[in-house]
């Protein structure tokens, strides 16, 4: 395993105040997507989507690297460029999702397991030499009556730290995102108890597992009220819930912490980064970056609608969200920004 390269490209991806564009929607969860806005869900669909994606214009402005499915992985642009060699040309750092979805978990009705073990190494090294030097896996966690329980939770944490090492020693930089969901009532203070015992239970199993953490990114929930949950806490609360939280329980040595987004809008995705940065960024131990899909997305998605006459304005909505998280990493986000979308 080569530590230096790991802990090079980990760095990269959360240099010069970026951050990593989450776009490896697998296809079920992409054709959802564009079935709420009338989109065909075709393969071709999804291309002419990714290739608006990957041709914005000065998308590396803001955007350190960009996770890629399956699929993506091996598409082109219409001209026949293969999307990576567009992102690497653009100064983006190829990524690849390589956990196959969260399945039910036997014995815990309500609960998942992420699954995509099996043939992992086989895996890796094909997406490395196709040219992506880091990786993405999702757990997912859900709230509710006795939930989660401690089957799941270990049951995540392990799968993510075989992963993880799995990842290390293909030379790809392991993304670690155990998410804990925002749907239901539950309260902030629940998801930053549930948020604490599972990064504990995770981190726990990568040191059992010799995962590098200086070779890694952590890709954490941000601790929020569940969407259902009438007590919606300010931007500074969420900030304060979800920065305390995340240092009682994230080593120092990680390379840097890049957010999903979760389900949040994407102003108050953004709001929320924003606020963390200005109270605490002088005092933490790693950097506190973006790697969202639907809060960079949404907007340009719906634009978009599937029609070839509006992706230039999709493409100007995207560069914009790109825009608006690097200002949160700083601390310069504010909301007038969203009023003068289009003049970065
Ligand atoms: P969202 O930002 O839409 O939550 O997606 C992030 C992601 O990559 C989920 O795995």
């Amino acid at each position: 395993m080569d530590t230096q390269v790991l802990t090079e490209t980990a760095t990269a991806l959360v240099a010069d105040d970026k951050g990593l564009l989450a776009m490896d929607e697998s296809n079920p969860t992409c054709n959802q997507r564009f079935a709420k806005l009338g989109i065909p869900q075709t393969e071709e669909a999804r291309r002419s989507y990714r290739e608006l994606i990957v041709t914005t214009p000065n998308l590396s402005k803001s955007i350190s690297g960009a996770i890629l499915y399956d699929e993506t992985i091996r598409q082109r642009t219409t001209d026949r460029t293969p999307f990576v060699e567009v992102l690497v040309t653009a100064g983006i750092i190829p990524g690849i999702k390589v956990d196959a979805g969260a399945k039910s978990l036997a014995g815990h009705p309500g609960e998942r397991i992420t699954e995509g073990l099996d043939g992992l190494r086989a895996r890796l090294a094909e997406y490395s030499q196709m040219g992506a030097r880091f990786a993405k896996w999702r757990a997912v966690i859900s709230l509710g009556d006795g939930l989660p329980s401690q089957g799941c939770i270990e049951a995540n944490a392990h799968a993510l730290a075989r992963y993880a090492a799995l990842c290390q020693e293909s030379g790809l930089v392991p993304i670690v995102e155990p998410e804990v969901l925002m749907d239901g009532p539950h309260t902030i203070a629940r998801c930053g108890e549930v948020t604490e015992e599972v990064l504990h239970a995770v981190f726990h199993q990568l040191y059992v597992q010799r995962v590098v953490l200086e070779g890694m990114l952590l890709k954490p929930n941000m601790v929020l009220p569940g969407l259902a949950c009438p007590e919606q806490e300010t931007v500074e609360e969420a900030a304060d819930a979800t920065v305390n939280c995340l240092l009682r329980s994230v080593p120092a040595a990680v390379a840097g912490i890049a957010f999903l987004s979760g389900g949040q809008s994407s102003e108050l995705a953004s709001a929320r980064l924003n606020a963390m940065n200005v109270r605490f960024q002088t005092r933490l131990p790693w950097p506190l970056a973006f790697s969202f899909a639907r809060a960079i997305q949404q907007p340009a998605l719906e634009i978009w609608s599937g029609q070839e006459a509006n992706v230039k304005a999709a493409q100007q909505a995207l560069a914009h969200r790109a825009h608006c998280n690097r200002a949160a990493r700083c601390g310069d986000y504010s909301a007038t920004m969203e009023s003068t979308a289009g003049e970065q």
